[in-house]
């Protein structure tokens, strides 16, 4: 008994000594982007390693070995972000955004770099690992090279093009579809020339513009006399975990490096609710319905006209609605709505009362949806989710309403629609099904592959040699045009020389006529 308790005993000290220190760097201001990586540095905390994690949106409650480094953020910058956020909301052209995004990701991230809080990490701070999440930002890379650590890199959204080329993954643009294209089936001409045009603007937006903005901002904070270069760090990163899944975003080659943990932030078992909308969600004796716009877009910057026919379509309803609300007040909230800032969105679709979700189409809410076989409406603004929302419609799972096509009839016949055709309740719950069956549940596989990339010290031995290459070298055209000259040199040669020969057999046989 007692033998087998010292062996407990030191099994568990044994353990703790394997525990890691372990940076998370995501001071993106989209709420939406941290979350999952949150519950990725949750999950390594309770395994015991010790979390430092860097945002603007600490966790609410605190977690043991989990410690947040808050980012302020000045009245100024907070506009910066709110306006982004009423662009997103009024379904603005991503270009048009573009001057806004660049002073929130790479102005501002230069001033976070440069803040006390982040020269005090990097004065005293020490880790084992860094874990970055993407939002355009590479220029966070440099932290791996000051810490000299290995480095992990997080995205939130849809598979892109700049992650790929971090460790070389390839596009295979002919038959998978643009992280912005989500519905097109790569078949026939126009679908594949469509697709290699999206990646043509991906490449200027991400690989050229991006890339040197996010460059400038590393050569600033990360000088070249004292560290490794950008390009360099870039091309070490070990480890890209991408929050997507094949049962979403369809099949497509992956390098061992490149790991799909799509649902990150859906929890095997979903946490309790707070006591207001348990009570709200158990009393609903005929269903629920859950209307977000997540959490850059915001349903306060909803067109007022537009506000007032959801209220009044919701006021007629049966079911009860829960709204993300970004005020404390709502004019004309009906009696069967409850509103509220900030909700615990997977959890809500967990409840079995849920009977559908109206929702912006982030990639995140779809995949939670999902994961929780609830049925959607989908009133995409930007970004991807416009591909996201019929993607799910062609998966049969969701109807999409545009914003502009908003009326007290389309929104009620949509409703009605999902909520009485079970069609549509059938189908996502056997995709939800499809979603669940892995070998390891989202979050054990992210834990799995961040503690692999740290048992092997950076895990070297998964870097793909392609990575290393230019276009013209990762695409062998440089080999095919050296194959080509060669066929045309000999082709050439082996012309001559007959040209050589048939030449002398002409002279020989006129030289034998003439003595004839
Ligand atoms: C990163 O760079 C270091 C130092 O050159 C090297 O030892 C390590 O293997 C690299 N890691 C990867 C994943 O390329």
């Amino acid at each position: 008994m007692s033998a087998k308790f010292i062996a407990i005993f030191i099994l568990t000290v044994f353990a703790s000594c394997e525990c890691s220190k372990i940076l998370f760097m995501h001071p993106s201001f989209s709420k939406s982007h941290v979350k999952p990586l949150q519950v990725l540095a949750v999950e390594l905390a309770n395994k015991g390693h010790e979390i430092t994690f860097v945002t603007m949106y600490p966790l609410d409650k605190p977690v043991k070995n989990y410690r947040d480094i808050k980012i302020e953020v000045n009245e100024e910058d907070s506009k910066v972000y709110t306006d982004i956020g009423k662009a997103m909301t009024a379904g603005e052209n991503i270009f048009k955004m573009i001057p806004a995004l660049d002073k929130a990701i790479f102005e501002n991230g230069n001033k976070i770099l440069q803040s006390a809080a982040i020269k005090n990490l990097m004065n005293n701070g020490q880790f084992d690992l860094v874990v970055t999440g993407y939002f355009m930002n590479e220029y966070l890379l440099g932290f791996a090279d000051h810490f000299k650590c290995p480095s992990i890199i997080f995205f939130s959204g849809p598979h892109v093009s700049s992650l790929n080329a971090m460790v070389g993954n390839p596009l295979s643009p002919e038959g998978t579809a643009h992280g912005l294209l989500q519905a097109t089936y790569m078949n026939g001409f126009t679908q594949r020339l469509k697709n290699i045009l999206f990646f043509g603007v991906d490449f200027i937006m991400f690989r050229t513009f991006f890339y040197y903005r996010a460059k400038s901002v590393y050569n600033y904070n990360f000088p070249p006399d004292r560290y490794r270069s950008y390009d360099e760090m870039i091309r070490n990163v070990s480890l890209v975990l991408v929050n997507t899944h094949f049962t979403s975003s369809g099949p497509r080659p992956l390098l061992p490096n490149l790991v799909e943990v799509g649902g990150l932030q859906v929890k095997p078992n979903p946490a309790p609710l707070p006591e207001d909308l348990k009570t709200f969600l158990d009393d609903a004796k005929d269903g629920a319905i859950l209307f977000s716009f997540g959490s850059n877009a915001k349903s306060i910057y909803i067109p007022e006209d537009k506000q007032k026919i959801i209220l009044k379509v919701f006021s007629k309803l049966k079911q009860r609605v829960i709204m993300k609300w970004e005020s404390d007040v709502l004019p004309g909230k009906p009696k069967n709505v409850l509103i509220s800032k900030w909700l615990p969105q997977d959890d809500i679709l967990a409840h079995p009362n849920i009977k559908a979700f109206i929702s912006h189409c982030g990639y995140g809410g779809v995949i939670e949806a999902k994961s929780n076989g609830v049925p959607i409406i989908g009133i995409p603004l930007g970004a991807d989710q416009k591909g996201n929302a019929d993607k799910i419609v062609e998966e049969g799972w969701a109807v999409r309403l545009d914003m502009t096509d908003i009326t007290e009839e389309s929104l009620t016949n949509a409703l009605k629609e999902i909520l009485s055709n079970p069609k549509y309740r059938d189908i996502v719950g056997k995709q939800a099904i499809l979603a669940k069956d892995r070998p390891m549940n989202a979050q054990d596989t992210a834990v799995y592959w961040v503690e692999y990339v740290l048992r092997h010290n950076g895990a070297p031995h998964l870097h793909y040699p392609g990575a290393d290459l230019n276009f013209f070298q990762a695409n062998s055209i440089d080999v095919i045009l050296f194959i080509f000259a060669v066929i045309y040199a000999a082709f050439k040669v082996i012309k001559l020389i007959c040209g050589f020969i048939f030449c002398r057999s002409k002279k020989g046989s006129n030289e034998k006529l003439k003595r004839n």
